[in-house]
């Protein structure tokens, strides 16, 4: 055997192990993290804890431990280690909602399982598990909507600010954050420029919550939020219409009517703006075809670069005037006009 036919091999008995990706999300369901004691516990002592098999629970123990993901201190005898402590809710990072099974990120991991259906037929493979598409699944369940919202805020803590420093809510009285989400951007916008005011559509649930973001930020008497579609007719007669975040959960032809909807109201002198991480030359792609394919499975949406946006938005009736990239998170800031 060569030496490129061992990196080959290597390559693929790596993906022969799912059960990896399966164990480390089990821990992280169970909470083992936040129940093993500071000197190491019993595989029973945290079957007993977390509601577990201790047999099955030891042997998984013993599998993570052998990948560097907890230590097996003593003869079935396991401690967190600090791979292990980041899967604890109570990590900063945020990696515990990403992994557990119970969460909205289980149903996600359960979708994967079918990329299969997604290559053979298009189409997400979210809806096939589910039987309804994935935001509709989440609002159907307010524990689950309640989680995604969460993570969304999480999100937006890393980018809001930044962004509502761009010069285009400089020049505005009047903003519809379409799709705006639980707020968060709406309200850093809004803090950051007294004079400006805001509507904020959304999904029924999701704009209820952005109700309450927007009122604790103190911005809410500067904030109307519409529980509306964006397939839908927007409301008129704002100078500026926010689609942050939103393009990539849609395949192009559902970008396009969203961007359309946006065309249809926004007047001559206005600007649609997208915010967008976007694909860019720099960016590494592992991390970019990762998140293309995220957004396959789970909604038939795409990551896109900039310029197949600007395409979508000609095809909407937009013209691009001119982005411009924030330091920091690099988001793209897109400003379009009617064409
Ligand atoms: C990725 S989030 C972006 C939220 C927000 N703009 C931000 O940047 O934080 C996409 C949002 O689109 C909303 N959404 C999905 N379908 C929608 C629809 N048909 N009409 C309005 N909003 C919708 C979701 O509820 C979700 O909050």
């Amino acid at each position: 055997m060569t030496e490129r036919d061992e990196e080959a091999l290597t390559l693929v008995t790596a993906a022969l192990d799912l059960m990896v990706p399966y164990a480390v999300r089990a821990a992280a369901t169970l909470r083992l993290a936040d129940e093993v004691a500071p000197g190491g516990s019993t595989a029973a002592e945290l079957a007993a804890a977390c509601g577990a098999d201790p047999d099955a629970l030891e042997r998984m123990l013993r599998y993570l431990s052998s990948r560097g993901i907890f230590d097996e201190v003593a003869p079935g005898v396991f401690a967190a280690n600090r791979a292990a402590s980041l899967l604890s809710p109570a990590h900063p990072w945020g990696m515990h909602e990403l992994l557990d099974l119970d969460g909205p990120h289980g149903r996600i991991a359960d979708a994967q399982r079918r990329l299969l259906d997604t290559v053979r037929y298009g189409g997400d493979a979210y809806r096939r598990v589910f039987g309804r598409p994935y935001y509709e699944d989440m609002a159907a369940d307010p524990e689950m909507s309640r989680r995604t919202s969460a993570v969304s805020t999480a999100m937006a803590a890393g980018y809001a600010g930044e962004i509502a420093q761009d010069e285009v809510w400089k020049r505005a009285g009047s903003l519809a954050d379409v799709g705006g989400g639980t707020g968060e951007l709406t309200a850093a916008i809004l803090r950051a420029h007294p004079g400006l005011r805001a509507v904020l559509v959304e999904r029924a649930e999701t704009a209820a919550a952005a109700a309450d973001t927007l009122a604790a930020a103190g911005v809410g008497e500067r904030c109307v939020t519409v529980d509306g579609s964006f397939f839908d007719p927007l409301p008129e007669g704002h100078d500026v219409y926010l689609l942050a975040n939103v393009v990539p959960d849609w395949g192009d032809d559902d970008a396009v009517a969203i961007l359309r909807r946006c065309a249809e109201v926004v007047p001559p002198e206005g600007r649609v703006v997208v915010v967008d991480t976007c694909v860019t030359a720099r960016a590494d792609d592992q991390v970019i075809t990762y998140l293309d394919m995220f957004q396959l499975v789970v909604q038939n949406g795409r990551a896109r670069r900039p310029e197949e946006i600007h395409r979508l938005a000609e095809r909407a009736g937009l013209t691009h005037v001119e982005t411009r990239q924030t330091p920091l998170s690099g988001y793209h800031v897109i400003e379009y006009v009617r064409a």
